[in-house]
């Protein structure tokens, strides 16, 4: 499975963390900025890792701003893009069985870098189930029009 990942400044240092983490277990996620703790403005950031997420550039696309709420609204403008911010470990599975979550989104500063871990790790050996979800999936890119 091909991850990119992505964060504004807020999610900086957990990016660095996940990178570094992900390398150790033989796991390799394509790096998609931002490259330092300057200050960037994350809508454009979820935009970069959304287009490349649906261009099929890759399979997951990870996302972390400070709280991850403020990327979380950006992504969800994308037509296609199912983005879940996961705060727990009940959501980290529920958000890839009944949702199929395209993209996992994180908050840099108000989660624990080990927790992330741990919600990541849920969500990937999670399957999604199809059925019900997929009407309801399929649903969602009829909304709001
Ligand atoms: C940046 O200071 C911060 O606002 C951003 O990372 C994010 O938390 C927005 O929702």
């Amino acid at each position: 499975m091909k991850v990119a990942i992505a964060s504004d400044h807020g999610g900086f240092i957990l990016k660095e963390y996940l990178l570094n983490h992900y390398k150790k277990q033989n796991v390799i996620l394509e790096d998609l900025g931002t490259y330092s703790e300057e200050s960037c403005d994350y809508p454009l950031i979820a935009d970069t890792l959304c287009r490349y997420v649906l261009n099929k550039q890759c399979d997951l696309g990870i996302l972390i701003c400070g709280t991850g709420i403020g990327i979380s609204i950006a992504a969800n403008r994308h037509k296609g893009i199912r983005a879940a911010l996961l705060y727990d470990n009940e959501v980290a599975h529920l958000a890839r069985e009944h949702n199929n979550a395209n993209v996992v989104v994180f908050g840099g500063r108000t989660q624990k870098k080990e927790d992330v871990v741990r919600y990541l790790d849920t969500f990937l050996d999670a399957s999604f189930e199809g059925g019900r979800h997929q009407r309801r999936i399929d649903e969602l890119d009829k909304v709001g029009e």
